[in-house]
C-alpha cells in the first residue's frame, strides 16, 4: 500500500495544508494540455469532488500526461496549492506521475453526459460516473443509518435464512435446487421472497429485532419499482400495536432522511441539480413533518370521487393501484402518508383481523414519487383465529406449527413492517427507476 492522502482529507483539509507534499492516487475524469501545462481532473471515489493535478512542461512526467486517456489511473505526488481566485479551492502541483494503469481512447465514460438508459449497458463501470459516486454513497449512507437506527434502539439484527420453505406474502418465488429431477433438501425449497416469519421467532425472545438483506420475488413486474432481487429491512417488535408500529417507521424513515441531509450534502445538491430538482426541499419538509394517517375506506371514497383520471377503477375491497397511491400522497396528502386498515381478503394472512371481522391492522407507507414504501401490520397473535386464515389462504398448517407455536407459548400482540432498501435510495436520491440504484439489476429478462 502506498501512503497517500485521500481526496476526502484534502477538501476537507485543504486550508492548512498549502504547499504540503501529498500523494494522491485515483482515476482520470478529464484530461488536457497545451504546450507549456497540463491538466488532470482525477477522482478517487473518497467524496464526490474531484482533484485537480496541474503539470508544467518541464516535468518528466509532461509527455506521459499529454498521452493519457480519460478512465486511466495513476498515482501522482506534488504540493498542494490553495488557489481563492479559480474555480476549483486548491489544486496539486505535481512533481511526479505514474500511470498505475492505462486507459485507451475508447472508454466508454468521456467527459460529455449520458444518459442512464446507456450507463444500465456499463454497469461494471458506471460507479465511475458522478451520477452513481452520488446514489451509491447514499444508499451505503442510508444502509448504515437503518442499522445505527436500530441499534440505537437497542433491536437485534438477525440474519434470517435466505433458502427457505415457507411463505409469508404469496409473492411467487425461485425455486431453489440441483436438479429438477430432485429436491436437495428433501422438500420444496425457494429463496426467501421475506424474512417476516422467521423474524418473528426472534422477537418473541429479544423483543425487538429487525432483519436487513436480500429478497427475491419471481414477479414478472417489468416496472420502474419492482426487482426480482431486492434488499428489505424488516423489523418485528413484540408489545406492539399498529400505532407503535407506524410510530417506528415514521421515526425511522425521518431518522434517514435526517442522516443523509446532515452526511451527503454534496450528493445530494447534485442530484438536485441534475436528477430532480425538488429533491433537497423536499427531503428537508418531510423530515419536518408529520406524516398522514389515514383509514383504507377513506382513501376510497376520496378516490371514488375522482373522474376519468384512473386506468383501474375503485371500490371497497379493491388493492390500490400505484396510480391510486400516488394520487393519494401527492396530491391529496401532499406527504407522506399511512393508509390503514385493508379488507382481509387482499392482504396475507398473518396480519390482525380487526373487530369489525372485515379489515386487518395492516398500513401501508405511501410516498410522493415513489407510491408504496413500507407495508406492515400488527400480527394475527391468536392461535385459532390465525388458523382458520392460514386455511382460508390454502396453506398446510402442518409445515407452520414452529409459527403457531409462537401463538402457544407466551404470544404476544406483535407489529412490524418491511422497507425496501431501494425504494428508499429511490426516494432520498431523486432517481426514478429502481435499475438505476441497485448496483446489478436483477429484472425479468436482464441479469445486467
Ligand atoms: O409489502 P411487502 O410485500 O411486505 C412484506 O414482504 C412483509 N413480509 C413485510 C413485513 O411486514 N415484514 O414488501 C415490503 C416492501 C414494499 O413496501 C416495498 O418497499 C418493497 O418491500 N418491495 C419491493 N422492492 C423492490 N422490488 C420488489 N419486487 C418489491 N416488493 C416489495
Amino acid at each position: 500500500m502506498i501512503s497517500k492522502t485521500s481526496m476526502k482529507t484534502l477538501h476537507k483539509r485543504y486550508a492548512d495544508m498549502d504547499g504540503q507534499i501529498v500523494t494522491v492516487a485515483g482515476w482520470v475524469r478529464s484530461a488536457r494540455d497545451s504546450k507549456t501545462l497540463a491538466f488532470v481532473e482525477l477522482f478517487d471515489g473518497t467524496v464526490m469532488k474531484s482533484c485537480q493535478l496541474v503539470i508544467t512542461a518541464d516535468k518528466e512526467c509532461f509527455e506521459t500526461v499529454t498521452r493519457l486517456n480519460c478512465g486511466a489511473a495513476v498515482i501522482a505526488s506534488g504540493r498542494v496549492a490553495v488557489t481563492p481566485e479559480a474555480r476549483q479551492p486548491f489544486e496539486i502541483v505535481v512533481e511526479t506521475l505514474e500511470v498505475e494503469g492505462a486507459s485507451p481512447p475508447d472508454y466508454p465514460l468521456q467527459k460529455k453526459r449520458h444518459t442512464l438508459e446507456f450507463m444500465r449497458t456499463i454497469p461494471h463501470l458506471r460507479p465511475r460516473a458522478n451520477v452513481f459516486q452520488a446514489v451509491f454513497r447514499i444508499r451505503s449512507e442510508v444502509s448504515f443509518a437503518i442499522h445505527d437506527f436500530f441499534h440505537r434502539h437497542r433491536f437485534i439484527y438477525v440474519h434470517t435464512p435466505l433458502i427457505t420453505g415457507s411463505d409469508a406474502e404469496g409473492a411467487p418465488m425461485f425455486r431453489v435446487t440441483t436438479d429438477a429431477e430432485r429436491e436437495f433438501f428433501g422438500k420444496p425449497a425457494n429463496l426467501s421472497g421475506s424474512g417476516q416469519l422467521e423474524a418473528e421467532t426472534f422477537a418473541q425472545a429479544f423483543s425487538g429485532t429487525y432483519t436487513f438483506g436480500p429478497t427475491f420475488r419471481a414477479e414478472n413486474s417489468n416496472t420502474p419499482r419492482h426487482a426480482a432481487e431486492f434488499w428489505m429491512i424488516e423489523p418485528e417488535m413484540a408489545f406492539c400495536d399498529l400505532d407503535g408500529d407506524m410510530d417506528n417507521i415514521e421515526a425511522l424513515v425521518k431518522y434517514i432522511i435526517n442522516h443523509v441531509l446532515d452526511n451527503c450534502a454534496f450528493e445530494l445538491e447534485f442530484l438536485n441539480q441534475f436528477i430532480d430538482n425538488t429533491l433537497i426541499g423536499r427531503l428537508k419538509s418531510v423530515a419536518g413533518a408529520e406524516f398522514e394517517r389515514m383509514e383504507y375506506t377513506h382513501a376510497v371514497g376520496i378516490l371514488e370521487k375522482v373522474k376519468d383520471r384512473f386506468e383501474y377503477p375503485v371500490n371497497w375491497g379493491v388493492d390500490l393501484q400505484s396510480e391510486h397511491e400516488r394520487y393519494i400522497t401527492e396530491e391529496i396528502c401532499k406527504k407522506p402518508v399511512f393508509v390503514k386498515n385493508y379488507p382481509k381478503d387482499i392482504k396475507p394472512y398473518y396480519m390482525r383481523l380487526n373487530d369489525d371481522g372485515k379489515t386487518v391492522a395492516s398500513a401501508d407507507l405511501l410516498v410522493p414519487y415513489v407510491g408504496e414504501l413500507v407495508g406492515a401490520s400488527q400480527r394475527e397473535e391468536r392461535h385459532e383465529l390465525l388458523l382458520a386464515r392460514m386455511e382460508e389462504a390454502g396453506l398446510n398448517a402442518a409445515d407452520y406449527g414452529w409459527y403457531l407455536d409462537l401463538r402457544r407459548y407466551g404470544t404476544t400482540k406483535h407489529a412490524g413492517y418491511g422497507l425496501g432498501l431501494e425504494r428508499m435510495v429511490m426516494y432520498v436520491t431523486g432517481m426514478s427507476n429502481i435499475r438505476d440504484v441497485i448496483p446489478y439489476p436483477r429484472t425479468p429478462n436482464c441479469m445486467g
